[in-house]
């Protein structure tokens, strides 16, 4: 088939969208109701066009390709319509813009711009139009909300239906659910999708200014693996773009310590491989799930309880380094553990959340490993607050007694980089050899579903990797048929894994996540030391602290319990 689209006459295939030729042709349609990931909604009626013999206009995103189709997607009926359309919606969105996750990058204001519309062109319809807080992770703001119904459909596709269209007042609007059965797991993948920035985390990062300037206070910033190729977006550099040198000196710049999640994630690896073996010498509880995503271990003590003791009882890696930080780091450097503030860059919305469970807290509760947590976002916010630009400051290196991480630390960062990571220290652990190629290519990738065998020394692991609640569900009720079909499985909630969290940075869609990703991996690839348990600071931690099993067990492990619905209105 061809289509014409501004006299470009254009192969196309069958079932394809006008809106998706176009953008294949690099032809520029304006759109905020279409994502990629998502549905197609056709709310917003900005992507109209003309099709030659056909009255009135057609929204491309939803229009599908005919053959001989001639299509306008510039004209001044268009303009007209789309300009009429945006401010309509403007008169929905209750602008903040210095406060928005979109800030500088907004696509409402940049088609405004090229339409030469108003932001005011009709009067605010939503003045007073409730905020909802999910607990200490997301607020959700409907005076900004354009109605365009893509949180619904992803926290839909996420296997939870926790946001609902109520009717009022003529319109279905976005309210959080009721019902006692639905909860947030808090994975802002909903944030991530909204256009108009109505969702953004709780804001932390204004209580960090204090500490930073209080006498005698140790202010200690710890990053996660994939912050370092998502932050480098806040600062205008290219998608993928690797920062670890510049996230250290941009720490150092605000008058704090910067030390490297991934050198705790792969202390998180040799426990969970351990945990590993154990089990499968044992024969249970089989299979195995990882549980450093706080999305998807909220998830699972929610809605599937009977699950719980297949969970690792290994924390996440941020909460290994906090308690690191608030021990054996402050015993080195001579300090009161209640004089040290650690504060972990997370691409996670749940992490807000982990860090209040008591379970995770040390010495009985009196000691938090993590004091806040800020999102990529909160934190670039904060180094530009302080003029602290991260293109342009010059990279530094880690400082004693956490040096670099390994690369099995790093991969973290990406769906299968967990497995891929406790696999390699699990086939050294189990046979004593090396392993003969250190890369498990069948569990990376960003697709939701990976199942792979994998053969260590004859005993033929089961294993499955999964990116996206739903694609938990559809594990889970593979082991509710056979409780034996896995040995170990991988669960993170966002899209692709921590590389697109619901803290990083926005937009994001697949070819997004796939650059982040694929840095990740690069920086594997190229670290001189790649297995965690090969790390020398992992080999002297467990030398000189971890020698005390009472440690390793305050330090790295923790207990899950049923959890009931938290999130109320
Ligand atoms: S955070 Fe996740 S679970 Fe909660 S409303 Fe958003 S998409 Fe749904
Ligand atoms: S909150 Fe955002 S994504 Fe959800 S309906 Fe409103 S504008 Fe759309
Ligand atoms: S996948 Fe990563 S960013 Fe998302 S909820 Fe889990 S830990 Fe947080
Ligand atoms: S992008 Fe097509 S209607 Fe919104």
């Amino acid at each position: 088939m061809k289509i014409t689209i501004n006299n470009q006459k254009i192969a196309v295939k069958e079932g394809q969208t006008i809106l998706e030729v176009a953008r294949q042709n690099k032809i520029d349609i304006p759109t905020l109701c279409y994502h990629s990931d998502l549905t197609i909604q056709a709310s917003c009626r900005l992507c109209l066009v003309e099709i030659e013999g056909r009255p009135g206009l057609y929204t491309s995103c939803s229009t599908k390709v005919e053959d001989g189709l001639v299509v306008k997607t510039e004209s001044e009926n268009i303009a007209r319509a789309r300009k009429i359309n945006l401010e309509l919606l403007f008169a929905q969105h209750r602008e903040e813009c210095a406060d928005c996750i979109y800030h500088g990058r907004c696509q409402a204001l940049k088609i405004c711009r090229q339409l030469k519309g108003k932001i005011n062109g009709f009067t605010d319809r939503k003045k007073d139009k409730p905020t909802f807080k999910f607990g200490p992770a997301l607020e959700f703001d409907s005076s900004k909300c354009i109605d365009c119904r893509l949180c619904v459909d992803m926290c839909h596709r996420q296997g939870i239906d926790f946001l609902e269209l109520e009717y009022h007042d003529g319109l279905y609007e976005v309210v959080p659910s009721k019902d006692p059965k639905k909860d947030c797991i808090y994975c802002g993948q909903c944030l991530m999708h909204c256009p108009v920035g109505a969702f953004e985390g709780v804001g932390e990062y204004e209580a960090i200014e204090k500490p930073l300037q209080e006498e005698g206070k140790t202010v200690v910033f710890q990053f996660a693996p994939s912050i370092r190729t998502t932050i480098g977006e806040e600062f205008g550099m290219p998608y993928g773009s690797v920062v670890t040198g510049h996230l250290f000196a941009g720490i150092h710049a605000l008058g704090a310590k910067a030390f490297d999640t991934s050198i705790a994630a792969d202390v998180t690896t040799v426990e969970e491989a351990k945990e590993l073996v154990e089990r499968l010498e044992k024969k249970e509880p089989l299979p195995m799930f990882t549980s450093c995503c706080p999305g998807w271990v909220k998830f699972c003590e929610f809605y599937y309880p009977e699950f719980i003791p297949n969970l690792t009882t290994v924390r996440s890696p941020h909460m290994i380094m906090g308690g690191l930080i608030k021990t054996y780091w402050a015993q080195k450097e001579g300090l009161d553990p209640k004089n040290i503030i650690v504060v972990s860059i997370m691409p996670c919305l749940a992490k807000k959340y982990d860090i209040t469970r008591e379970e995770l807290w040390l010495d009985k509760g009196a000691l938090k490993p993590v004091d806040y947590v800020l999102t990529t976002r909160e934190f670039a916010q904060l180094l530009r607050k302080r003029k602290i630009n991260l293109k342009e400051v010059k990279p530094e290196e880690p400082v004693a007694p956490f040096p670099l991480p390994t690369g099995a630390g790093v991969i973290y960062g990406a769906s299968g980089g967990v497995m891929e990571s406790a696999l390699r220290t699990a086939y050294e652990k189990i046979t004593g050899k090396t392993l003969p190629q250190l890369e498990f290519k069948n569990v990376r990738g960003l697709q939701g579903v990976k199942k792979a065998v994998v053969d260590i020394a004859g005993r033929k692991l089961k294993v499955a990797v999964v990116n996206g609640t739903i694609n938990a569900r559809k594990i889970l009720a593979e082991l509710k048929i056979d409780p034996h079909a896995y040995d170990y499985i991988e669960v993170m909630a966002c899209l692709g894994g921590c590389i697109g969290g619901g803290g990083q940075p926005v937009p994001v869609n697949e070819e997004i996540r796939q650059q982040r990703a694929a840095s990740l991996y690069q920086v594997d690839e190229k670290s001189v030391i790649r297995c965690a348990h090969n790390s020398p600071f992992v080999k002297n931690l467990y030398q000189e602290y971890f020698n005390n099993q009472d440690n390793i067990k305050k330090i790295c492990h923790t207990t899950f319990k049923k959890k009931n619905k938290e999130v109320n209105r």
